[in-house]
């Protein structure tokens, strides 16, 4: 069905349904996120697509993601000789929020970390609107035609920060799992050599941690709404014109007919597999499909694997309080993507 939906039918069915939030402050008139498929949704995907998130762009700017995640480590490494716990998905997000800043417009936003994603966009939205008044849009004029109201950052923040938090909570569930993709990072780099984006090729163990985590925990677990632009049949039913679609991944994921013991963290099942989530394999879509499959994929992908790596290469980890790996909570939180009911706590330590 997902890929009828997604690939087959992908003409009929790529414009959005609008939350009424996003009309609350005329975002949709604007935002590539919310758009249907016009002439100006199709410029604004090909900014993203040639000056954020081509494989050039993001080789010529990645010493600035490299220099951010030194910064995260440094602050880990502080708190690692204090003895002292740290909550990772407050780490991982203001990490995550000065990557994508540092990526797509080269200015420091550190000054302007804020507790949640929300004050965060109000934040944005006087930086862009600083830029207009004073030609500040000059330095980053991708920023003023891409989104005007800054909600590339809420699209790539949660859920990459998200998916960092899921996988280490995942690793820190399963010993085994963690030791042996620390392992394959110790033979792949040096120890105390900071990892580097294009260490990750080398790092398949990784990577199959990642679509594992995706394949559990996809951050937008029933993707972004989609809605019928004409009546269309699939697979016998009548889908109505302008009815809402929803693709439930979080399903697709934990389908028994799918997936061998479809509950349990298992990376290896995706080792020597041609599963990937670009977007042509319909058991493992977090980032959508078709045309509207998200620009920002290059961008997290990179982001993700080298933070991963980087928590995990230089540090053990364990819980707080002499916690027991089986008794760490799963529980989600209700919410447009895919949380943790409860934050994850852990201490680094150094080996
Ligand atoms: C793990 C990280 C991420 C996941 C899982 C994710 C997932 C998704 C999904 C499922 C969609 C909807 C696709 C569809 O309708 O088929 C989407 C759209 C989008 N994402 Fe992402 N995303 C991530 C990171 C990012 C990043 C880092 C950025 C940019 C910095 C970004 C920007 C966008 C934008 C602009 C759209 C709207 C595209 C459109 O409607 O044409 N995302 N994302």
């Amino acid at each position: 069905m997902a890929k009828q939906v997604l690939q087959k039918h992908d003409q009929s069915f790529s414009s959005r349904t609008v939350p009424d939030a996003a009309h609350a402050l005329n975002n949709y008139k604007f935002s590539v996120i919310w758009l249907p498929p016009s002439s100006q949704w199709h410029n604004l995907r090909r900014i993203c697509n040639s000056q954020m998130f081509s494989t050039s762009r993001l080789d010529a700017n990645q010493s600035l993601r490299h220099n951010k995640v030194k910064e995260l480590v440094t602050y880990i490494d502080e708190k690692c000789r204090m003895g002292q716990a740290i909550d990772i998905g407050q780490a991982v997000f203001s990490t995550t929020l000065n990557l994508i800043s540092n990526t797509m417009f080269s200015i420091d936003l550190a000054h302007l970390n804020s507790e949640t994603a929300q004050e965060f966009k109000f934040l944005v939205r006087g930086v862009l609107e600083e830029a207009g008044r004073s030609n500040l849009s000059d330095y980053f004029p991708v920023l003023k035609f891409v989104d005007p109201q800054g909600d590339i950052f809420v699209a790539g923040t949660d859920t990459s920060a998200g998916t960092l938090e899921w996988a280490m909570t995942e690793l820190l569930r399963s010993p085994n799992i963690m030791e042996k993709a620390r392992l394959e990072l110790k033979q792949a780099i040096e120890k105390d050599k900071p990892v580097e984006e294009s260490d990750i090729a080398r790092l398949p163990y990784l990577q199959a941690i990642v679509k594992e985590t995706f394949r559990l925990h996809p951050p937008a677990p029933l993707l972004v709404p989609r809605r019928a632009e004409t009546e269309t049949d699939v697979c016998g039913f009548t889908v109505p014109k302008n009815a809402l679609v929803m693709v439930n991944i979080w399903a697709i994921g934990q389908d028994p007919d799918t997936w061998a013991s479809p509950t349990l963290f298992n990376p290896d099942r995706f080792l020597g597999c041609d599963i990937n989530f670009r977007g042509y394999d319909f058991e493992l879509t977090p980032f959508g499909a078709g045309r509207r499959i998200c620009p920002g994929l290059p961008l997290a992908y990179r982001m993700v694997h080298l933070m991963l790596a980087s928590l995990i290469h230089l540090y053990d980890w364990k819980l707080e309080d002499g916690m027991k790996p089986e008794d760490v909570n799963m529980e989600e939180k209700f919410g447009i993507t895919l949380q943790r009911a409860e934050s994850l706590i852990a201490i680094p330590i150094k080996d």
